[in-house]
């Protein structure tokens, strides 16, 4: 059974297909039509509702944590032991939300059809945890995943900061309302079974998921969907068998070691930003530039390393940084360096009935430059063109070991060998850039495609290369 609360009532689901998606549901099936449908792909964010889950890791007593996501590509088995909150859910007793009023308030629903996307990601800001302050920094954050193409974000911008005005306004109220604490026992009971209906498996723990792909090794293993939903709403393909990642703790661990990071493959891109700022130089600018946050609420770094697209924001950064994968196979476990992980085009070294486990990410070594570079379209909510990664270590100037990492250059995520040769043993200087730029000339053969021409990406690629030299320069 599928266990969620919907509000306050609890839905229990037994026979649906395991690939319906959470905005059929609502509109289809609960005729909650006030989640609209823009584009069906994660890239409008109209289709926003908000997740609360309960939150165990904050100390004293649990709290609900409030999270937006795109419907349109969430499967509804990922709403197993949290609560499901629409724009339907706001008001109470005929009162709108103050995100709601504010909104009224600015003008800031212009052409109404997004509005309930845009309204449901302030509400997610609105539930987090921070001061008023902090939250104000991240309006347009929160916002990034939602788009407005009719006038603009300005009246939209400022409701979102009247509200949170109004937030901090009624900051003396108890900091767990009763509602809340009836929620986090629901969902602490409905937590206590794993998630399973034909077709549809979420096991609590990593010896079942384990036993469960082994034995099912056709089952396509869903972490955020943010890449398999696609599957469903754009190809129009059907996934009969789905096991998930979400509920096994082991895939979720975060351990910071002296050295390196261990990542489980479950953790999430937004909490993958926390963990990587200020221990990996450009991490957390990368992060934000990776989907919006109802993409990085969903999305895992297991995910992006298994859709293993060769535009993924990830692997050039792991890559760079020598990070090995650990990949499980019944009780068999192999590690191996991410980079030789990848065959060709979407092929990679995972065998039926194997999964990622984990990421161990090393540090940037202390004497070293380590930058990273996402080219796109658009700056945010936009996938690469290309991605390079660079990790220079460095003694009195001279470079050795080092690794150029490229997405959007080859059919995977490659290293320019030919060029960190041209770098290694050398001070990084404009004599030894010119010769590594030409050696990528050389060694890369980038696609054409909608994003960038060939030609476009390999001068991109080496431009890249001179922008890590002025870097270095003023550092
Ligand atoms: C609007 C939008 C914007 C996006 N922007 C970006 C971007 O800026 N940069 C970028 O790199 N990507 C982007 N993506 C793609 C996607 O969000 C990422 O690749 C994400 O990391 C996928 O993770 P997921 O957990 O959602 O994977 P899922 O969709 O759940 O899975 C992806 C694939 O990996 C497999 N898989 C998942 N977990 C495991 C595991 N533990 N072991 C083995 N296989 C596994 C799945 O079976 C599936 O084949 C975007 C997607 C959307 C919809
Ligand atoms: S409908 Fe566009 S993001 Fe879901
Ligand atoms: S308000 Fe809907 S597109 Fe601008």
């Amino acid at each position: 059974m599928i266990r969620f609360l919907l509000d306050q009532e609890l839905i229990e689901l037994t026979s649906v297909s395991p690939d319906l998606t959470v905005l059929d549901w609502l509109r289809i099936h609960r005729q909650r039509t006030g989640t609209k449908e823009g584009c069906g792909s994660g890239d409008c964010g109209a289709c926003t509702v908000v997740l609360a889950s309960v939150d165990e890791t904050k100390g004293g007593q649990p709290q609900l944590s409030y999270q937006s996501i795109n419907s349109c590509i969430t499967f509804v088995g990922a709403l197993h032991g949290k609560q499901l909150i629409t724009v339907e859910s706001l008001a109470t007793d005929g009162e709108l939300h103050p995100v709601q009023q504010c909104m009224v308030n600015e003008h800031g629903s212009q052409c109404g059809f997004c509005t309930p996307g845009f309204v449901m990601s302030l509400y997610a800001l609105y539930q987090q945890d921070a001061d008023t302050e902090i939250l104000k920094t991240k309006v347009e954050q929160a916002l990034g995943g939602n788009l407005c193409r009719c006038t603009g974000y300005r009246p939209i911008i400022q409701a979102a900061e009247n509200a949170l005005d109004i937030k901090e306004s009624a900051k003396d109220q108890p900091e767990l309302s009763a509602k809340e604490s009836t929620t986090i026992n629901k969902l602490v009971q409905i937590n206590e079974e794993p998630a399973s209906i034909v077709g549809f498996y979420q096991p609590d723990n990593l010896p079942a998921f384990a036993t469960y792909l082994q034995n099912n090794p056709t089952a396509r293993i869903l972490a955020g969907g943010t890449d398999l939903a696609l599957e469903v709403t754009q190809q129009m393909r059907d996934l009969p068998s789905i096991v998930s990642v979400n509920a096994v703790p082991e895939l979720k661990s975060i351990q910071l070691r002296d050295n390196h990071i261990e990542l489980g493959a479950a953790v999430t891109l937004n909490e993958c930003m926390s963990v990587l700022q200020g221990r990996i130089p450009g991490s957390r600018e990368l992060l934000l530039r990776f989907g919006s946050d109802q993409v990085r609420n969903q999305g895992t770094i297991g995910g992006n390393i298994g859709s293993a697209s060769p535009i993924g924001d990830l692997p050039p950064l792991l890559i760079a940084l020598h990070a090995n994968i650990t990949l499980q196979k019944g009780d068999d476990v192999r590690t191996l360096a991410l980079e030789d992980h990848y065959l060709g085009y979407r092929q990679t070294t995972l065998q039926s009935g194997e999964f990622i486990r984990s990421v161990s990410i090393p540090l940037p070594a202390a004497e070293s430059h380590f930058s990273v570079h996402k080219i796109s379209k658009r700056t945010d909510d936009d996938i690469s063109s290309v991605c390079l990664a660079v990790h220079l270590p460095m003694h009195n100037g001279v470079v050795n070991n080092a690794r150029l990492a490229f997405g959007g250059m080859a059919a995977t995520p490659v290293r320019a060998k030919d060029a960190e040769d041209r770098l290694n043993g050398t001070k990084f200087s404009q004599a030894s850039v010119l010769q590594a730029q030409q050696a990528i000339a050389m060694e890369l053969k980038p696609l054409s495609d909608a994003r960038a021409s060939a030609a476009y990406r390999l001068q991109v690629a080496q431009n890249l290369l001179q922008r890590v030299l002025l870097e270095v320069q003023s550092s």
